[in-house]
């Protein structure tokens, strides 16, 4: 399950959307930049269609499927909407996240425990479709074992809080997240489950997160997008995987 050798690198263009939208039209294209990334070597793409569609669009999400050679990753809360438009569009994966309308990214991770109800049919749906299914969480141990209980292969730990930590140089802080992720990275694969992790990650904070052993996938967005802006999307993508790259050598 967990390998040493490789850690994949999903790349989320739900901000070129973003960008796309401030001016309407279709330029830049979501799409283009998810080909633009796995030519440079990502390894799949991410994209997360909102109740708001504040960035990425139903038909980006059908365009993705249909034009990409690495597998889809489907963002979405777990609403009877979006799971229609997932059964219908049929990505690789789908990660189901918590959604606040106000809010200005995914702030926190799922309460799988106290959503229980709600996800159950939800996992169980997308499972029966061959969709594999991940639940966005904080490490916390009530959460990983829930995501056990309701069914969920996969997990991907919110690393939010600790990269905002480590920006803001709170170091008592941004070591205890650090201990609270590697512990729940532990635990979730001695439990069976597939461990992601994102939200937030730069060069350095994607560096050292590769360096956790159980940890197989990352994704990212904000950070690669903005630097696209200025070294280029294939460029900041190959400066990623670089930086992973050397976070998995010093994989314990
Ligand atoms: N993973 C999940 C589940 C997310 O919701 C997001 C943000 O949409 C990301 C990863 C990427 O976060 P960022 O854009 O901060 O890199």
């Amino acid at each position: 399950m967990a390998s040493a050798a490789h850690i994949r690198l999903g790349v989320n263009v739900d901000h070129v959307a973003t960008v796309r939208n401030a001016r309407g039209g279709v330029h830049p294209d979501p799409v283009k930049a998810a080909m633009i990334a796995i030519a440079a070597g990502a390894d799949g793409i991410t994209a997360h269609l909102r109740e708001d569609r504040r960035h990425i669009r139903d038909d980006d999400m059908v365009r993705l499927k249909a034009q990409l050679t690495k597998p889809l990753n489907f963002e979405m809360a777990a609403t009877a909407e979006m799971l229609r438009i997932a059964l219908d569009v049929r990505p690789h994966a789908v990660c189901l996240v918590p959604e606040r309308r106000l809010e200005r990214t995914t702030e926190g991770g799922l309460d799988v425990a106290g959503l229980f109800g709600q996800l159950m049919p939800a996992v169980g749906e997308l499972k029966k479709a061959g969709i594999r299914v991940s639940l966005f969480i904080n490490a916390e141990p009530r959460q990983i074992e829930a995501a056990v209980k309701v069914g969920a292969p996969v997990i991907e730990i919110h690393t939010g809080a600790w990269c905002e930590a480590v920006t803001e140089r709170r170091t008592a802080i941004a070591a205890a997240e650090l201990q609270r992720i590697k512990e729940g990275a532990l635990l979730a694969h001695e439990l069976g489950l597939e461990v992601h992790a994102g939200h937030g990650l730069d060069y350095v904070t994607a560096e050292h997160m590769a360096g956790i052993r159980q940890i197989v996938e990352l994704n990212i967005g904000h950070f690669l997008i903005g630097e696209a802006m200025s070294i280029g999307l294939a460029e900041a993508v190959k400066a990623m995987r670089a930086a992973m790259n050397r976070g998995r050598a010093t994989a314990a």
